[in-house]
């Protein structure tokens, strides 16, 4: 609200990033995002934005996934995805879903009480659904959601190391989960992805990689933290929870409103302006970087009454917690399941429950681009 004031499109300085437009409304994000000619993720050179030099190659190799593609790569890697996501049916992954919530609460307090929530449920929730969409073993679970950790955990020079240790694990499992797949088939988008590709997609082994790894990337964090987000929210909302619970039925409509109050992508990643262009008043010159600011446009007063009130019964719900344009989130669908049946498995299970600690005591993580609740200590 603060850098909205000076206008719809704000310059600013960026950690990592450098020189950036920032946008601070509804209307200029969404523009930026729809307008993805003159908006790119790459510049003329091909180059990523936010990528640097002295990042590692597998970084690099990693990061060259369809979320930072432009026409006409892009499309031609997200109509493969699209094809074999439509081929599994994500609304009939809901019992499945519903099964390993179910599970998780049972299990929350078995290692004592307090429990960390985040830790025991709202960050295994989406990793064992994500895997379990892959077709992953489920012993290899425990090996998989270790790695995913150690990748979203960047603090220190040590945890960088362990960072790009979990990375190169990571990615030989996967080149093996592919390979094994090309041979004998089997369950899971993993399989449908090789089936689609011997059915004539372009794709190259090595974007197959990155794009298992950005399902991956992109289907966890973001997921936890609306999980863990929308719970604390509820814990310190005794009104909201009594609400919801006098009819589950309504989690769907909750959900939405938590997408837009947690907005657990706060931005996104920068794009480059391709040709000069008005934006929100300011003239952008060829060259120049802007960012968009998803969680400023799921504030903004002209789109919604009264941002600032958590309002459950929210409607019409206008949040771009999933992005807009070309880029439109993927897994929007199976988010949304996860997020709906998360609160519905876990006061169903522990109808007592409360936060160990006062609110204003939980920590949040410095994570840049990320809104993340570092720990969240929970008692039945
Ligand atoms: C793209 C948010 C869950 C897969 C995006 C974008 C946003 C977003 C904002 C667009 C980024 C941009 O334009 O720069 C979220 C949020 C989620 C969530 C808030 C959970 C609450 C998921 C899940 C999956 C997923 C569960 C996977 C199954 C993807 C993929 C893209 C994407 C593959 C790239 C699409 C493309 O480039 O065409 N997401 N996401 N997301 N998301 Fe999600």
């Amino acid at each position: 609200a603060a850098l909205r004031a000076y206008g719809p499109v704000v310059a600013t300085r960026f950690p990592l990033v450098g020189d950036v437009w920032i946008t601070t409304t509804h209307d200029a994000t969404a523009q930026v995002l729809k307008d993805s000619t003159i908006f790119t993720l790459r510049k003329e050179d091909g180059d990523v934005a936010g990528l640097r030099w002295w990042m590692p190659g597998l970084v690099r190799t990693i990061a060259n996934n369809m979320l930072t593609m432009d026409e006409p790569d892009h499309t031609r890697l997200r109509s493969i995805v699209d094809e074999a996501f439509r081929r599994r049916a994500i609304v009939a992954m809901e019992p499945r879903i519903r099964a390993i919530a179910d599970g998780l609460a049972d299990e929350l307090f078995a290692k004592g009480s307090p429990a960390d929530l985040v830790q025991r449920y709202a960050r295994i929730l989406p990793l064992s659904v994500i895997s379990e969409l892959l077709g992953l073993p489920q012993a290899d679970r425990p090996r998989f959601i270790a790695w995913a950790n150690a990748m979203s955990s960047l603090t220190g020079i040590v945890s960088f190391f362990r960072l790009l240790f979990a990375f190169r694990k990571m990615r030989g499992y996967l080149e093996e989960q592919l390979r094994l797949a090309r041979v004998q088939g089997g369950e899971g988008l993993i399989a449908e992805l090789v089936q689609v590709e011997r059915e004539g997609g372009q794709i190259t082994p090595d974007e197959m990689v990155s794009m298992v790894f950005l399902l991956l990337a992109a289907g966890s964090e973001t997921t936890t933290h609306l999980i863990s987000g929308s719970i604390y929210e509820l814990l310190r909302n005794p009104g909201l929870r009594d609400w919801l619970e006098q009819d589950w039925g309504r989690a769907g409509l909750a959900v939405e409103e938590f997408l837009r109050f947690v907005s657990p992508v706060q931005f996104s990643k920068p794009r480059y302006v391709r040709r000069e262009v008005e934006l929100g008043g300011v003239r952008l010159r060829k060259g120049d970087r802007v960012m968009v600011m998803l969680a400023a446009a799921n504030m903004d007063p002209a789109v919604h009454e009264q941002p600032e009130r958590l309002d459950l019964e929210r409607k019409p719900n206008r949040h771009i917690s999933f992005g807009t344009g070309i880029h439109f989130c993927l897994g929007h669908q199976l988010a949304r399941i996860e997020g709906a049946c998360a609160l519905q498995a876990l006061f169903a299970r522990w109808p007592r429950l409360g936060l160990a600690v006062d609110p204003s005591q939980v920590h949040w993580r410095k994570r840049p681009g990320l809104r993340a609740i570092a720990k969240l200590p929970v008692v039945a």
